[in-house]
C-alpha cells in the first residue's frame, strides 16, 4: 500500500503530478536541483489549488492541509522513506539512469520506482537498476491536473506488484488507468504524435492559419484545443524530442519532426513556455 510519494524533477509535469497526489491526501516530497525551482512549483501548485478555491471546488482548509504535506529537497537521500518515486525529469536516458541509480541507493528495497518518460523505453530506464522488477512507467498528459489518462508501462522486467500498486496509485489520484507495454510511444503518444507532425505538415502545404487549422480540427473533428494551441502547450522542444525518439525506434517518415517544428525550436520558439510558439503568449 502506498503512503508516501516521491516526485523527482517539478517542472510542468511533475508539479502537476505533486499537486495530484498532495490532493489525494498523499504526504509528497518533491526533489529539484535547486531550492528556487522546488520554491516555483509550490507557488504554482498553490496558485492552482487556490483558483479551486475561489471557484468554490475546495474548501480553503483542504488546500492548506494539501500544500502542507508537499515537503520540497534538493537531497535525495531524503526520499528514502517513500513507497514509490516518480521521476519526471527532462528526457535524456543518462539524465533517468543518473537518477534512478541514485534512488535505488536510498530507497527501501521494496520501493517502487516509476518514470513519467513519454517517448523513452521504460525497460531501457530501468536497466541500470539491480532490481529493475521495482520499476514501471506511470505516463502522465500535460497538464497533469486535468487531464484524466495515466499510461502504466509494463517494462521487460516490471513485477506484478509493482506495475499492480502503480495502477492503483492513479486511480487513488482521481485518473483513469489504461494497461500498456513498452512499446515505442506506448498507445496514445503512437497515434498523437505523427497526428500533431501531420497537423504541421498540413499547414505548411495549403498555407491555412494556425488560427484557421485549429478552428477546423476544434469545429470539425471536435478536439478539445487546435494542434497548434496543443503543440504550444507541450512545447516545440519535448514534441521535437518525442518525435526523434519515435522516428528513431520505428522509422516510419511521420514520426519525423516537421522541419517546421525544428525552425521554431530553433529560433526558442518553444510555445507557452517560452511567451511564443504558433500564438503570443
Ligand atoms: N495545472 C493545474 N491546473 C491547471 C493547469 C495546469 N497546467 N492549467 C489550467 N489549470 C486549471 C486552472 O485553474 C483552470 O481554471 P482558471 O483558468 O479558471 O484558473 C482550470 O484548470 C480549467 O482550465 P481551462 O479552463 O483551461 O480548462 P478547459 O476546460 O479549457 O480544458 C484542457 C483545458 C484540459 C487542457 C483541454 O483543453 C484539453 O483537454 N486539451 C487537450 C490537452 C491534451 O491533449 N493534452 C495531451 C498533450 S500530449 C501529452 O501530454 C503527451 C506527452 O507525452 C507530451
Amino acid at each position: 500500500m502506498i503512503r508516501s510519494v516521491g516526485v523527482v524533477g517539478l517542472g510542468a509535469m511533475g508539479a502537476g503530478i505533486a499537486q495530484l497526489a498532495v490532493e489525494a491526501g498523499f504526504e509528497t516530497i518533491g526533489h529539484e536541483v535547486e531550492s528556487s525551482r522546488g520554491d516555483a512549483a509550490r507557488e504554482r501548485i498553490e496558485h492552482f489549488l487556490t483558483r479551486k478555491v475561489e471557484k468554490g471546488q475546495l474548501e480553503p482548509a483542504a488546500r492548506d492541509a494539501a500544500v502542507a504535506r508537499l515537503a520540497l529537497t534538493t537531497d535525495p537521500a531524503d526520499l528514502a522513506g517513500c513507497d514509490l518515486v516518480i521521476e519526471a525529469v527532462f528526457e535524456d536516458l543518462g539524465v533517468k539512469h543518473a537518477i534512478f541509480r541514485s534512488l535505488e541507493g536510498v530507497v527501501r528495497p521494496d520501493a517502487i520506482l516509476a518514470t513519467n518518460t513519454s517517448a523513452l523505453s521504460v525497460t531501457e530506464i530501468a536497466s541500470v537498476l539491480e532490481r529493475p522488477e521495482r520499476a514501471v512507467g506511470m505516463h502522465f498528459f500535460n497538464p497533469a491536473p486535468l487531464m484524466p489518462l495515466v499510461e502504466i508501462v509494463r517494462a521487460e522486467r516490471t513485477s506484478d506488484d509493482a506495475f499492480e500498486a502503480a495502477y492503483a496509485l492513479a486511480g487513488r489520484l482521481g485518473k483513469t488507468p489504461i494497461r500498456c507495454t513498452d512499446t515505442p510511444g506506448f498507445v496514445v503518444n503512437r497515434v498523437l504524435i505523427p497526428l500533431l507532425n501531420d497537423c504541421v505538415r498540413v499547414l505548411d502545404e495549403t498555407g491555412v492559419t494556425p488560427e484557421d487549422l485549429d478552428e477546423g480540427m476544434k469545429y470539425g473533428a471536435g478536439w478539445p484545443m487546435g494542434p497548434c494551441a496543443l503543440l504550444d502547450l507541450v512545447g516545440a522542444d519535448v514534441h521535437v524530442h518525442a518525435s526523434e525518439a519515435l522516428y528513431e525506434k520505428l522509422r516510419e517518415p511521420r514520426m519525423a519532426p516537421p522541419p517546421h517544428l525544428v525552425r521554431m525550436l530553433q529560433a526558442g520558439k518553444l510555445g507557452r513556455k517560452s511567451g511564443e510558439g504558433f500564438y503570443r503568449y
